[in-house]
């Protein structure tokens, strides 16, 4: 790694200099400068364009960006995370959700293993209960067919697979009806389990672990369920997915149905596993692998383009950018489309839980801030929400817009609403409004020179807001893997960026054993705690 370090080096503080060069320039003069602005900084691969022209960018800070990749050895780190090199230190594991998607013939190995065959059959696997499932061949104890299906997990055994299923509605029509359960507030599960019978059911638990105390609470409840209406015979309406067979058996799940997955797959990595098994009752399994060559053309992008010419990594950088030259500390994810309202959250997941890290490689403290807050909302909700602030407020938010040029809905004209609100809001963020041309206009509304001064400060908009856009010709499952590939690797390359390990969760941990505590207080079996605290309060009599 050249003995790189994010915050240091002649190329950081060559772009600390070209962000105060760039500080005081407008996108809108760039543009009127520069006709082809938008051509040269735009890429296409495969079904996805991105747009990355409205960014506080000139050839030279792009420039440093990528000198900046390169120097941190993204190629060497994307390589060693390809071939199935233990890049997971703190936890000394291969990082191989790329093996997940690859094509048959690859090899893969891990500790000498190829994992491509492992992987081919679990697939395979998951692809015959899938079939069965969906044809009726496969039914409940009572001979009814699955018309449900609840899947039950959190995080990324939640995360991914609802997302998706959401996204790729259109694609459901003749397959169960798939609902996500994952808070450990039992309403989440009441509510579910009482609108559907319990005959026609399949609860899909999904855990890496098959220890988390929320999936286990709700597969536990779920259980009880199925039981008080089909008998103890419960078998044929569960399945078990995740890395400890053993755990799931002893649950009372069987073997034929637990379907397996890899340490090697990170949890908010791994809806393209059977993790993945309710979007593939859901829409069955040629899309569900549609969705899978989608990232795996990503993945050959990632692995082979140049740098400069490389969508994830230049996506990355403009974060970079953003985050620790230019003080962004938060990130906003705007797709406009309703089928994508998850996204924001799955992106929270995916990026946050990676690049939420203080500390390098090596264990000592960064000397730069790593991952930002992300956050999102469907456009055009948004727009009546917070783009107030986008357009206004005093923090510089970059934002990724998303959409589909076509709509599944038959309805044009409403898509073209939905379309024309995207592009007029980055033109928006961008342009801003020029101070004569508001004069203007509040004086053609009536105003008075004095009104005109009082009012133009609360009305004026600075514009030169940065933001992506992300355009595929329709929300299908291979656009769908494209997207999300997209972000898996950029992700990965600000991880790289900053040194640090993006595939550990080690901050979450401290929470969940505190809580085991609490619970034991107020379950009885622990000493209650002193009365001067929140949980004595709690506990109050
Ligand atoms: O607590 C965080 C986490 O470990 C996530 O990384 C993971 O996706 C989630 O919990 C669920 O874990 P599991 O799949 O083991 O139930």
């Amino acid at each position: 790694m050249s003995g790189f370090t994010a915050g240091e080096g002649v190329i950081w503080q060559q772009l600390v200099e070209a962000q105060r060069r760039l500080a005081p320039v407008h996108m809108r003069d760039q543009f009127s400068q520069d006709e082809k602005r938008f051509s040269r900084y735009s890429l296409q691969v495969d079904q996805l364009f991105l747009d990355y022209s409205r960014n506080r960018l000139d050839d030279t800070a792009l420039a440093l960006l990528i000198e900046l990749a390169s120097q941190a050895g993204i190629a060497e780190r994307r390589d060693a995370m390809f071939a199935g090199d233990a890049i997971n230190a703190t936890e000394g594991r291969a990082v191989l959700h790329t093996a997940l998607r690859a094509t048959a013939d690859q090899r893969i190995e891990v500790a000498g293993r190829n994992v491509v065959p492992d992987v081919y059959h679990e697939l395979e696997r998951m692809a015959a209960f899938v079939e069965a499932v969906r044809s009726g061949k496969h039914r409940g104890a009572t001979g009814a067919a699955i018309k449900h299906v609840v899947n039950i997990g959190i995080g990324g055994s939640d995360l991914g697979p609802a997302m998706v299923a959401d996204a790729l509605k259109p694609y459901a029509s003749d397959g169960p009806a798939v609902h996500f359960v994952s808070n450990v507030d039992p309403a989440q599960i009441h509510d579910t389990l009482a609108q559907l019978d319990p005959q026609a059911t399949l609860i899909v638990v999904v855990s890496k672990t098959f220890t988390t105390q929320e999936t286990m609470a709700n597969a536990a409840v779920a259980q009880r369920w199925l039981e008080q209406s089909v008998g103890e015979n419960i078998q044929s309406h569960l399945v078990a997915v995740t890395t400890k067979a053993e755990v799931a058996r002893e649950h009372g799940f069987a073997d034929e149905s637990t379907f397996l997955f890899w340490d090697w797959v990170g949890g908010r990595y791994s809806l393209w596993s059977s993790v993945g098994v309710s979007i593939a009752l859901a829409i069955g399994m040629p899309r569900f692998r549609e969705l899978l060559a989608g990232a795996q053309a990503m993945d050959e992008h990632f692995r082979t383009a140049p740098l400069e010419q490389n969508m994830p990594v230049v996506l990355a950088m403009l974060g970079v950018w953003y985050r620790n030259f230019w003080g962004a500390a938060t990130h906003a994810v705007l797709p406009y489309s309703q089928r994508l309202h998850r996204l924001p959250a799955y992106l929270q997941q995916l990026d946050m839980e990676s690049n939420g890290k203080h500390v390098r490689l090596d264990g000592q403290p960064v000397a730069c801030a790593t991952g930002p807050v992300i956050w999102g909302e469907p456009g055009t909700n948004g727009q009546h929400a917070f783009y107030q602030l986008l357009h206004q407020g005093s923090d510089l938010v970059p934002c990724d817009i998303l959409f589909a040029r076509e709509s599944d809905t038959g309805d044009a004209q409403g898509h073209r609403m939905l379309i024309a609100n995207a592009i007029a809001q980055g033109e928006a963020l961008m342009r801003g409004k020029e101070s004569a041309q508001l004069r203007v206009e509040l004086r053609d509304a009536g105003m008075t020179d004095a009104q005109v001064e009082q009012l133009f400060p609360h009305r004026s908009f600075p514009g030169n807001k940065p933001s992506n856009t992300l355009v595929f010709d329709s929300l299908s499952p291979r656009a769908l893997g494209n997207i999300i590939a997209l972000y898996e690797h950029k992700v990965f390359c600000q991880g790289v960026i900053w040194g640090i390990n993006s595939f550990d969760q080690w901050g979450v941990e401290l929470g969940k054993q505190l809580a085991k505590g609490v619970l034991a207080s107020l379950t009885g079996s622990a000493q209650p705690p002193s009365q001067d605290s929140l949980l004595g309060w709690v506990l109050r009599d």
